[in-house]
């Protein structure tokens, strides 16, 4: 039992909740009141295999009247989809969403929302991932017989306790994030509603790194035309030559994205509790991205190397723009709460785990050593997992907005952050 959307916006038990509810729900309301209350306003869930018929998305608690353009999803998924680096699957698949809820006319309706995007590729594996019992021969036909070391299929096969990591790399793998790229567009969708934009770039793919730290947001206008997605055209081009050399090689190249949003309204998040600090929320959503193994906010581990007074940025006033920061080192959040500038984090990402040149491992049936399995792979990802971040960014800072704003339609939601917009003004706002 879930408080509606308009009575959590404040994380408290309120009213409503207490006087709607029966004695024992009262009771239960009482004892779990954080857990209620830490539901996210705008929630999701993806289901489906990387070779099955489908990917599916659920999202809920987008309020009714988001405009929703089907092309601009799949102008998502294809951007997904690209980048120097990527292997053969992606030529197979040509992702599109279908639509089976929650959109009426071109608007959300405030009722769940539920796309299926169908794999391609899933024709090539009908017997092998048959719902229904098959033959021996389909299950040993794809058996991955020796895990790969940096995918889930050790920890997965001791964790489901099979040997057949068939089983665990099918919903293990980036696939799934098809399915968060196309939830992102619909958070993406409300956010621009609010006048927030997000984009993303890549900063570094191995030795190859992008000019300086604040790449200006102009400035990322366009990055979808560089093969990398890079907006430092000499660093893309050492970027594509780090993919061709690994490529030649039979190995994989990681590196950093950076995700940026603008236009963020001031004072989503909470310092009143862990979990309710949107740097966190916003770390943790980042670091749930296949082959992200460090996420940081702002200049992040830089803060680790130098002094307070080169770090901080200060706060300045002036009458025509009010309260204004010549920096942005805290990358738009301190105590846990946009500050009005721009959000920028960077998520670190591994070199794919999927080598031609393939390392030591074991067959898990008779313990002899055995190189790792190689199923068809990309080189590089780092640039789709710039598209991936942004849909996660969304995510994290639509359910901000709506936990701050609450309302069941977009005209509500508006008019209150209007509201708490003018009393912003009042306090930072040019005279
Ligand atoms: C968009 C995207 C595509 C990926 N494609 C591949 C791939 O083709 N081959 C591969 O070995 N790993 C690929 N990965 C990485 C693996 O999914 C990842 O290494 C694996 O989930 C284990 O990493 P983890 O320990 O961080 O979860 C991809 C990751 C992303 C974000």
């Amino acid at each position: 039992m879930k408080p509606r959307k308009t009575t959590c916006a404040h994380r408290g038990v309120t009213a409503q909740c207490h006087t709607t509810a029966s004695v024992t729900q009262r009771a239960f309301l009482d004892s779990t009141q954080c857990v209620l209350h830490d539901a996210s306003v705008l929630r999701f869930l993806t289901a489906g295999e990387s070779h099955g018929p489908a990917l599916s998305v659920v999202v809920e608690g987008l309020p009714a009247g988001v405009p929703i353009e089907r092309e601009a999803i799949d102008a998502d998924l294809r951007r997904r989809q690209g980048g120097y680096g990527r292997g053969g699957r992606m030529q197979i698949e040509k992702d599109s969403v279908e639509v089976l809820s929650g959109v009426r006319h071109g608007r959300t309706l405030g009722s769940p929302v539920a796309f299926l995007i169908r794999n391609k590729d899933h024709e090539n594996w009908k017997d092998v991932m048959a719902t229904e019992p098959q033959p021996d021969a389909a299950r040993e036909r794809r058996r991955l017989k020796y895990p790969r070391p940096g995918h889930a299929d050790l920890a997965g096969a001791l964790k489901y306790g099979t040997d057949d990591l068939r089983n665990v790399l099918e919903r293990a793998s980036a696939r799934e994030t098809t399915a968060r790229v196309a939830a992102g567009a619909l958070a993406k969708a409300l956010l621009r509603e609010v006048g927030t934009q997000i984009r993303s770039h890549v900063v570094r793919i191995g030795g190859a790194s992008a000019e300086g730290a604040g790449i200006a947001w102009e400035s990322l206008a366009d990055v979808d035309q560089s093969p990398v997605r890079c907006a430092d055209a000499r660093a893309a081009l050492a970027m594509v030559a780090e993919i061709d050399r690994a490529k030649k090689d039979g190995d994989s190249v990681g590196g950093v994205v950076e995700v940026v949003a603008r236009g963020v309204p001031a004072g989503l998040g909470a310092f009143a509790q862990w979990d309710r600090r949107l740097d966190g929320r916003i770390a943790q959503a980042l670091m749930s991205i296949h082959a992200v193994k460090a996420v940081a906010i702002g200049a992040g581990f830089e803060a680790g190397e130098t002094r307070g007074a080169s770090f901080h940025d200060e706060i300045l006033w002036d009458a025509e723009r009010g309260i204004a920061r010549p920096t942005n080192r805290a990358g738009g959040l301190e105590g846990g709460i946009t500050n009005g500038e721009e959000i920028r984090a960077r998520a670190v990402v591994k070199p794919i785990p999927t080598l031609l040149l393939a390392l030591r491992s074991v067959d898990l049936r008779s313990k002899e050593p055995q190189k790792a399995s190689v199923e068809r792979s990309d080189t590089c990802v780092v640039p789709a997992a710039g598209v991936v971040a942004e849909a996660m960014l969304a995510l994290v800072l639509g359910d901000a907005l709506l936990e701050k704003t609450g309302g069941d339609s977009l005209a509500e939601l508006v008019s209150h952050l209007e509201a708490t917009r003018a009393q912003q003004r009042e306090l930072a706002g040019p005279r």
